[in-house]
């Protein structure tokens, strides 16, 4: 077959010469992660609720994450392009904005109203057949969000269902993994997907050339798991955007000016329009597991 788009992808972000080979996450777009160090306070606290004392970093980009958590007194594994997956995750894996760079088939519905692949250059190529089709047909159908009229696009989401369900297979007694991503579900998919690019804190064109980042919203529930919205998850965990009193300018003005910005932070955090309408996409190991991060991620 033609090299699709998912191909090109690939090469452009993870190739040799590709654009995670070279570059820094945060000198091109804003994680949670970046946001603020309440995010990484928030998994420790969970960390804690859940008595593990180990956090997989999976995607760590430059291991921000870890820092915070380090300095919390959790042991951290960062995980990054080089590194083998373990046969075994233990603790809690947290894998933020990890799922939506992992390249998947971008298809456009033709004017016979049959779905098929994108090319490199965003070009229709081949009709799509197979275990794709059955994706499409399962997660993406023409009767949710009206795809299947001309020019509409799903983004096959096969390859991030796969790549989560490795990491979930791998988890020991106890572990918890969270899948933490932009996304969209099943009753609601966008009608022409959501592929684009991001260079140097600018959305640009997706083109796969490896100067840009290339990204698609996660279709969250065919990953598998419980989804939780960002915003109830960290407000469980403690996270509150109010403001401190005005009377604490007067008693400690240092005090309050800290409060004040912590509770910024937080409102990028919990911003429903925002990193806030992000999903959390949860598996426990176990059953036992999964009823203390019920209990921790629920409000
Ligand atoms: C959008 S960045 C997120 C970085 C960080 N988690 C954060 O929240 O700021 C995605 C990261 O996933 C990494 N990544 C992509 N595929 C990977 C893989 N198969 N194994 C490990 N890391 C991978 C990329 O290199 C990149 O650093």
């Amino acid at each position: 077959m033609t090299e699709t788009f998912r191909a090109a992808w690939q090469q452009a972000l993870y190739g040799p010469d590709g654009f995670y080979r070279r570059e820094r996450p945060a000198a091109h777009f804003r994680t949670s992660v970046h946001a603020s160090p309440l995010f990484g306070q928030a998994i420790a606290r969970l960390a804690r609720e859940l008595d593990l004392d180990q956090v997989v970093d999976l995607g760590a980009g430059s291991g921000e994450l870890g820092k915070v958590l380090r300095a919390g007194g959790l042991s951290v594994l960062d995980i990054e392009l080089d590194d083998e997956l373990p046969d075994r995750l233990s603790g809690l894996v947290i894998a933020n904005e990890w799922l939506d760079n992992v390249p998947c088939e971008v298809v456009e519905w033709d004017d016979e109203g049959v779905p098929r692949y994108l090319l490199a250059d965003l070009t229709p190529g081949p009709v799509v057949e197979g275990n794709d089709l059955h994706w499409l047909e399962q997660w993406w159908p023409p009767t949710t969000a009206a795809p299947g009229r001309p020019g509409d696009r799903a983004e096959i989401g096969s390859t991030r269902d796969q790549s989560w369900a490795a990491v979930v297979g791998r988890l020991a007694r106890g572990s918890l993994a969270i899948a933490i991503d932009y996304g969209h579900l099943r009753s609601s998919r966008p009608p022409y997907g959501t592929l684009t690019g991001f260079r140097s804190g600018r959305e640009c064109s997706p083109i796969p050339d490896g100067s840009c980042d290339i990204t698609a919203h996660v279709a969250l529930d065919s990953l598998g798991g419980t989804i939780v919205r960002q915003r109830d998850a960290l407000r469980a965990l403690g996270v509150s955007g109010a403001r401190p009193s005005l009377d604490l300018a007067q008693t400690d003005p240092m005090r309050y000016l800290s409060e004040l910005s912590s509770a910024g932070e937080a409102a990028e955090l919990l911003d429903p329009s925002g990193l806030g309408g992000f999903g959390w996409v949860w598996t426990a190991a176990d059953a036992d597991t999964e009823r203390r991060a019920a209990r921790a991620l629920s409000a």
